[in-house]
């Protein structure tokens, strides 16, 4: 390993030399600008990755490694450009910037909050949204889905009324709109609170004309049928719930934690989907690693299940036509 030198300012940058267990990290006493310090954004990932990777932080909430989270951190604070990544690599940090990317790290590994809640920001199907305590940190591999407007299963010219069912923040509904330019989306969710998120996004995003936001319960209230019927909805049984790691205890208990073995909002939504879909309509259903049990529940229905370039699984596609078909679709 290339030793790397004492970063000032800080308290949670660890040397290459540290204790194994982590606590030989640096003495907090200098305040930046001394010699000593890393020079280069790339010294600051490189010491931030490992600072992460000493400390019980988790990922999975837009990256899935220290290294991917450490250049997040550092991109984001000193608000540089991930498209223009390998000029930045080499630029020099001030002592002020230095502190900030510190007490950022900090904040995540004491905290345990999950990086796009201290950012504010998370990024969905390559747009910013704005993220904070009310909404779960976007992360679905509907991102692939959308963009790539979920050919080669539906015709996305025959795509015009899209029903979203969860929007949380709203990433999913203004992803869909801008993938659909001429779709008009209505976006559900049970969390008033959420709401207000999505609400901020789909202004963001200047789609509010097409995406309407509506508080229901599921598909209460709606009017109606539509093309295309997407949702993340909460998957997580109880008992899964229970042993997440600390990062997820951040997120809204509501945006994760379904009852039963997890799958009892994602059969509601099953059932009832027929009713809000056109005759040659799709539902795409996200249930994780619920895949099985949802195989089992419904085990007269033909999911297909899409396999994606960038990680995850675990979304079923059923056609109206397939669920229609299926006289008595859920096994109690
Ligand atoms: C897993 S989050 C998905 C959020 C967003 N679509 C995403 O992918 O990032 C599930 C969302 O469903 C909402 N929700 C939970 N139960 C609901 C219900 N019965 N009806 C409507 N929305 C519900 C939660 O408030 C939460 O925002």
């Amino acid at each position: 390993m290339v030793p790397v030198p004492v970063l000032s300012g800080t308290s949670v940058f660890y040397t290459a030399d540290s204790d194994a267990d982590g606590q030989d990290v640096m003495a907090g006493t200098n305040t930046g600008g001394d010699g000593t310090a890393a020079h280069s954004v790339a010294d600051l990932i490189a010491r931030c990755t490992r600072a992460l990777e000493r400390s019980a932080v988790c990922f999975g909430h837009g990256t899935d490694n220290a290294r991917d989270e450490a250049a997040a951190l550092v991109f984001h604070v000193l608000g540089l450009d991930h498209g223009d990544a390998l000029r930045a690599y080499g630029q020099p940090v001030s002592a002020a910037g230095q502190r900030q990317v510190a007490g950022m790290l900090e904040a995540r590994i004491s905290t345990r909050q999950p990086l796009p809640y201290l950012t504010g920001e998370a990024w969905f199907a390559g747009l910013p949204f704005h993220v904070d305590g009310r909404v779960l940190v976007p992360r679905s591999p509907f991102a692939e889905l959308i963009a790539s407007r979920f050919v080669p299963w539906l015709d996305p010219d025959g795509v015009h009324r899209i029903l979203e069912i969860g929007t949380g923040s709203g990433c999913m509904a203004v992803a869909c709109a801008l993938a659909f330019p001429e779709s008009s989306v209505v976006a559900t969710d049970i969390s008033p609170a959420a709401l207000e998120v999505a609400r901020r996004n789909v202004a963001r995003h200047k789609v509010a004309d097409r995406v309407q936001l509506v508080e229901a319960d599921l598909y209460a209230g709606l009017d109606g049928v539509f093309d295309l019927i997407i949702s993340n909805p909460p998957y997580v049984s109880p008992v899964e719930v229970a042993s997440l790691p600390d990062e997820y205890r951040h997120e809204p208990e509501l945006a994760l934690l379904s009852e039963e073995d997890g799958m009892a909002t994602p059969a509601r939504i099953l059932q009832h989907a027929t009713q809000f879909l056109t005759a040659d309509g799709w539902l795409a259903l996200e249930v994780g690693g619920g895949a099985a049990l949802l195989e089992a529940r419904f085990a007269t229905l033909p999911f297909i299940w899409p396999e994606f370039e960038n990680g995850g699984d675990g979304i079923a596609l059923i056609s109206a036509v397939d669920l229609r078909a299926s006289e008595c679709p859920a096994t109690p």
